[in-house]
């Protein structure tokens, strides 16, 4: 399973992507406001940070990058997602699952700039970016879980429809909006292909207070051996 971070803060894909090597990147309106910097100059960041590491290209290391939420026309969309994408060549157009962001999506997808389908909270809407050809489709999973809702089932019916019909790893699902360790767990259960979550999530769920004890106890066995 591929793990991307969300976030659109270079500092963080830096240090995620040279310690425990993140697949790629996903940003949202509300990443790019958190950065403290312009939208255009998050984006040329991430420029410079795929020519430095030498993995330029959506299929290298995918970068996804939402359009203005306020549009609400695909025309509009498709033009401000080819403008995006002409920018880097890591740039995967990031549109909302409505009917506007479905058409657009399909139209942009046609004409070879890739999309995520975002915002999505149901199988069926997983569906359509399937049967439309997006390269991704994220499901989120902590807003669900947050009102209550297991998301391990959600995830597994995506999986078997995609599975049904061919769609596995042409769309790939990006589990988003990921909290925990046990999420990231559920998700690979399921058999998504993509987690994306912030790094403090990553860090997190590598972490096992038996490992701390473990350690400690074989440094005191340590101590206690003679070691030359
Ligand atoms: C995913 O692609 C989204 O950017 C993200 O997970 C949104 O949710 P959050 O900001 O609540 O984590």
């Amino acid at each position: 399973m591929k793990y991307f971070l969300d976030s659109a803060k270079i500092d963080e894909i830096r240090e995620a992507y040279e310690s425990f090597g993140i697949d790629g990147v996903t940003t949202n309106p509300k990443h790019i406001m958190d950065s403290g910097k312009s939208f255009y100059t998050v984006l040329e960041e991430m420029g410079e940070f795929v020519k430095e590491k030498d993995i330029e290209g959506w299929d290298k290391f995918p970068i996804s990058v939402e359009i203005n939420p306020h549009l609400d026309n695909a025309d509009e969309m498709v033009e401000m997602g080819k403008k995006i994408s002409g920018i880097c060549k890591n740039f995967v157009i990031k549109i909302p699952c409505t009917d506007a962001g479905i058409a657009a999506a399909r139209r942009l997808e046609k004409e070879g700039v890739r999309t995520n389908l975002t915002l999505v909270f149901s199988p069926s809407q997983a569906l359509i970016a399937a049967k439309n050809g997006s390269l991704f489709v994220s499901p989120f999973i902590g807003w669900k879980e947050a009102s209550g809702e297991d998301c391990k089932q959600y995830i597994q019916d995506i999986v078997d429809i995609y599975a049904n019909y061919g769609y596995l790893g042409e769309t790939q699902i990006i589990c988003a909006a990921v909290r925990t360790g046990k999420q990231i767990a559920d998700c690979a259960v399921a058999g998504a292909d993509i987690v994306t979550a912030g790094l403090s999530v990553f860090k997190d769920s590598f972490y096992h207070p038996f490992t701390d004890y473990g350690l400690k106890r074989f440094q005191n066995a340590w101590d206690n051996t003679i070691t030359e």
